[in-house]
């Protein structure tokens, strides 16, 4: 360790509370021969394998990594049938440790996750909720592996923090005011780093790769009358603006304006929505806290977080892990021109999908709504479709949405989704994933907010009015 070195931060890490499970888990890695890396496919897994690889790296530690959809009974299983004898879960493994924890013969875990753990307990386990912080919103899976990084190789590891703020937005763990809880530690350490910055700016998604019309048109989640979903009333509202937003015909991006350009587009925008209107919660969150990787190329996917996490969706929700891991460790090459091409079809495969729900339309139950996509969805994205489906209307908010789509073999794959209102008022779907699911013989479970399982197809019905009752008990 360097003299210069504030070795108080060192000794207590970006998350003061799990600094002691961090170090358990650091031991034990230190001391495997050679480890098996296993990760989630979602942005959030890519990034917590990422962090973990490099830190293994530079740690020296041989290691091999693999992904898997769903840590069932079935992958642990085959994780177990390898040689390795120790295994670092990232992003999931908390919640399967009953089932993990069976084969500790075959292999030692060691575990970075956020996720609701199952009724089991092991010793090397570092996940928020153990030590009373919040895994829905306060860190995330890439969080969990970065205070685990950071007790490999110190603040030499600082670097990492930015794949962390990407994981953590890949969750949906940020709000208006931008992350907040344990994750505000690792925010301050990438900005500490020099690799991330926080700005306040204009809360919509696409602000460094999509044309001005598309950036305001395809904000469904502002919910501003005549310009979201609105292409024509998007290029006239802009049209209007005494500003000169084309160059050379094409329509400039919002990275592309100046201050006084995007003040002046912020303000118009603002006026038209109180004159349409929108309360001023909404108004209010058209501004807010965002993240940007201050080593990345303006303009590109990567340079913002929440863009990059989409980027990461669309490798490995598409069985292209590899891809997004090559992204996230440098790759600007063959990966990221391959992951690009993944991001346009994960949107269109996104846009057809909400388009579907739109038109079908969901069941109204009790205290629930839902909806079965069958083969119409991908079972990887039908969570993020119904989580974008009740932003964007037609679907109401006051309820839990749950989604179906087929997962082969016999089985559905089941996505709840809730709002943090409704999360205030009792409702956790960890709870009612895992107790519906069990009841009808599948398995599930996940965050209060967003859960998540996998059942028997022909107990769908059974599984609904499970979850029905459940959530209403719960509310
Ligand atoms: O497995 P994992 O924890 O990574 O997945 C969390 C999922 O929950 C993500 O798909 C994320 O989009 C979703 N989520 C959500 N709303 C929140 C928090 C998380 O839809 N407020
Ligand atoms: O980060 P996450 O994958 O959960 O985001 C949901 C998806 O919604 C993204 O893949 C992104 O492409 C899309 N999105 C969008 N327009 C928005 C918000 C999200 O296309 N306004
Ligand atoms: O797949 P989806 O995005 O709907 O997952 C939402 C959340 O539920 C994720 O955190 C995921 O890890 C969790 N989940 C789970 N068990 C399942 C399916 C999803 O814990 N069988
Ligand atoms: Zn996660």
């Amino acid at each position: 360790m360097s003299a210069d070195v504030d070795t108080d931060a060192v000794a207590s890490g970006p998350v003061p509370a799990l600094t002691a499970r961090a170090a358990a888990c650091a031991d034990r890695l230190r001391a495997a021969d050679r480890v098996l890396l296993a990760s989630h496919i979602d942005a959030d897994g890519l990034t917590s394998a990422a962090i973990a690889s490099r830190a293994l790296e530079r740690a020296g530690i041989r290691f091999e990594t693999t992904f898997e959809k769903q840590l069932d009974r079935a992958a642990i299983e085959r994780i177990a049938r390898t040689s390795y004898d120790t295994v670092l879960f990232t992003d999931f493994g908390s919640g399967q440790l009953d089932v993990i924890t069976e084969f500790e013969r075959e292999f030692t875990p060691v575990v970075a996750d956020h996720h609701q753990p199952a009724d089991a307990e092991t010793e090397y386990h570092l996940n928020p909720l153990l030590e009373g912080i919040d895994g829905a919103a306060e860190l995330s899976g890439a969080g969990a592996s970065y205070v685990l990084g950071r007790a490999l190789g110190g603040e030499a590891n600082r670097d990492l923090a930015g794949l962390a703020v990407v994981g953590a937005v890949g969750d949906m763990q940020d709000g208006d005011g931008g992350l907040s809880g344990a994750n505000e530690g690792i925010v301050r350490e990438g900005v500490e780093a020099g690799v991330l910055a926080e700005e306040t700016d204009l809360l919509l998604y696409g602000r460094q790769t999509r044309p001005l019309p598309k950036l305001l048109e395809y904000a469904s989640e502002a919910r501003i009358p005549g310009i979201s979903n609105d292409e024509a009333g998007a290029v006239s509202f802009l049209a209007d603006l005494d500003l000169d937003l084309k160059e050379e015909g094409e329509w400039r991006h919002w990275v592309d304006l100046t201050g006084e350009e995007r003040r002046t587009l912020v303000n118009a925008l603002m006026r038209h929505a109180i004159s349409r209107g929108v309360p001023a919660d909404r108004i209010n969150a058209l501004v807010g806290t965002t993240y940007v990787l201050t080593d990345e190329t303006p303009g590109t996917e990567l340079r913002d977080v929440s863009e990059f996490s989409t980027l990461l969706n669309a490798t490995a929700r598409y069985e292209r892990a590899d891809v997004g891991l090559a992204v996230c460790l440098g790759d600007r090459g063959p990966a990221l021109d391959r992951a690009r091409r993944l991001l346009r079809n994960h949107r269109r495969n996104l846009s057809e999908g909400l388009q579907w729900v739109k038109t079908e339309g969901v069941t109204v139950e009790e205290n629930v709504q839902w909806f079965d996509a069958g083969s119409r969805i991908r079972e990887t994205i039908v969570g993020i479709v119904a989580g974008m489906a009740v932003g964007s209307g037609g679907v109401r908010h006051d309820l839990p949405i749950i989604a179906f789509a087929d997962a082969g073999d016999g089985e559905v794959k089941v996505s709840a989704r809730g709002s943090h209102a409704l999360v205030r008022q009792g409702l956790d779907l960890s709870v009612v994933m895992r107790e519906a699911s069990q009841a009808v013989g599948g398995d599930g479970g996940g965050h209060d907010v967003a859960a998540g399982a996998t059942i028997p197809a022909s107990e769908r019905e059974a599984f609904v009015d499970h979850s029905d009752r459940i959530v209403g008990e719960q509310l």
